[in-house]
């Protein structure tokens, strides 16, 4: 902190300044940071507070600090500690003293913070388109196999069949209350804390709303001791996101259950598998595996961001500074994720055959043989006692409930009648059509309504 040493004697010993430095990892700010010093060096002159002509070389000079940055040609210094400085120490190089004016009105409290929200805005875009990636994907293959059927499952053991486009588009309401709250999420991360100062406020005639205004945000923050010291909005990211990634990891498990051979519902594509390095029969799903894994560090970024800030006293504390590597890790994590996923969902084969093979097994339509009894008058409690005697009985035969006769079926109810014959994969799919439910007509509704949320970029709810 050579440039601050002001009071002290000497610079702070050099562990020290490696152990406070964030220019290792904030340096991916230097947009945002550069982005807030303009708007705020062009309010300053604006309010009479420094002359055009400074913010104007002020402004030359930040633009090509910028250049200077992109092209790989920027000097970073960990003594210089953090982004905030380096850029300042750099600007004074190049246009001397002026660049100190810049530092009026503000603080690296509001800096940071202003900092943050732009990163998180732009987080939060990227996150929203990523999220309607997968999405399409889900329903790319959804409507490429809108007659498959597949077993329904609770604790998976099969329940009744269902149309797997039905299967995909649980998928897709997830990802789509996660759109929802990264959208509610952008509301308060929408907030422009410059103009806080340190901590209590700045005694100039700053206009806040004119830098809200040049920076896109909607609104100003209302306290400046919660200005400087909240990171909610990290942590409303990193629960979204841990959201997102627990739905990714249930994906991920099932594709990597369903690719199995004891399933052999699907096939991955080559080029999201892996080889064995020791057994060459085997095509590894690392790709589901691994976002299945992922999902534990975005959790636990969460975990450390809540702990950090648990203790805190108003309003800045250095601590603050750990908001940082958790949160890029998370965006990270979170963006590739998404969009492996989407390659994977996309090409993956569906085998239609064992699909359907599998959801005709299995006393699959145990269910439907009770709803039927239903229909003809017995109380529903009657008829599942009814099946499951029926059931033991096939199961002792070796025989589906399809290969019974209606004379063994007659045999435990004279209620059965030869229609009970009629019952099939297909008529338990297509019987069961209120809305939400697993009939074609039904799956038809909901494609059409999430191909249009997707299309619209829109909330679903
Ligand atoms: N590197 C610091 C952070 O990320 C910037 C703000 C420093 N402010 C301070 N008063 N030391 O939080």
């Amino acid at each position: 902190m050579s440039n601050i040493r002001g009071r002290f004697q000497k610079d702070a010993d050099k562990l020290v300044q490696q152990y406070t430095a964030s220019i290792p990892f904030d340096r991916r700010l230097y947009q945002h940071d550069i982005a807030g010093s303009m708007a705020h060096a062009k309010m300053l002159a604006k309010q009479n507070i420094i002359t055009d002509k400074d913010a104007e070389l002020i402004g030359m000079g930040l633009v090509s600090i910028r250049e200077e940055i992109e092209t790989g040609k920027f000097q970073f210094k960990e003594e210089l500690e953090d982004i905030h400085m380096n850029i300042e120490a750099r600007l004074t190089e190049k246009i001397g003293d002026i660049a100190g004016k810049l530092h009026t009105a503000r603080s690296r409290n509001d800096q940071v913070a202003v900092d943050m929200r732009l990163y998180c805005k732009e987080a939060i875009a990227e996150t929203i388109k990523g999220l309607r990636g997968l999405q399409s994907a889900l329903l790319d293959v959804a409507e490429t196999n809108m007659s498959v059927v597949a077993p329904g499952y609770t604790h998976l053991q099969r329940a009744q069949p269902v149309l797997l486009a039905h299967h995909l588009l649980a998928y897709f309401e997830m990802l789509e209350r996660d759109v929802q709250r990264f959208q509610d999420c952008l509301k308060r991360t929408d907030v422009m804390p410059l103009g806080s100062g340190a901590l209590a406020g700045v005694p100039y005639p700053i206009d806040r709303a004119f830098v809200a205004k040049q920076l896109g945000f909607s609104q100003v923050s209302q306290n400046s001791l919660d200005a400087v010291s909240d990171r909610d909005f990290v942590i409303e990211y990193e629960a979204a996101a841990s959201l997102v990634m627990m739905h990714l990891s249930r994906l991920g498990e099932e594709l990597v259950l369903w690719s199995s051979a004891e399933f052999g519902f699907i096939e991955i594509d080559d080029a999201y598998a892996t080889g064995s390095s020791i057994m060459p029969q085997k095509k590894n799903p690392d790709v589901a595996e691994l976002g299945r894994g992922k999902s534990g560090r975005v959790y636990g970024h969460l975990m450390g961001m809540l702990a950090t800030m648990k203790g805190l006293p108003l309003s800045y504390n250095r601590d603050l500074q750990e908001d940082k590597e958790g949160l890029f890790d998370t965006v990270d994590t979170l963006l590739s994720t998404l969009a492996v996923f989407a390659g994977m969902v996309k090409t993956l084969k569906v085998k239609a055959d064992r699909t359907s093979q599998a959801a005709g097994q299995g006393y699959i339509l145990a269910t439907d043989v009770a709803d039927y009894l239903v229909k003809k008058g017995l109380p529903f409690r009657r008829a599942h006692e009814v099946v499951a005697k029926l059931v033991s009985y096939a199961a002792e035969k070796g025989k589906e409930l399809q290969q019974l006769d209606l004379g063994e079926y007659q045999q435990l109810s004279p209620l059965f009648d030869a229609s009970v014959l009629d019952i099939s994969v297909a008529s338990s799919i297509k019987a069961r059509n209120a809305v939400g439910g697993t009939a074609p007509e039904q799956v038809g509704t909901q494609l059409a309504r999430a191909r249009g949320l997707v299309k619209s970029g829109g909330g679903g709810y």
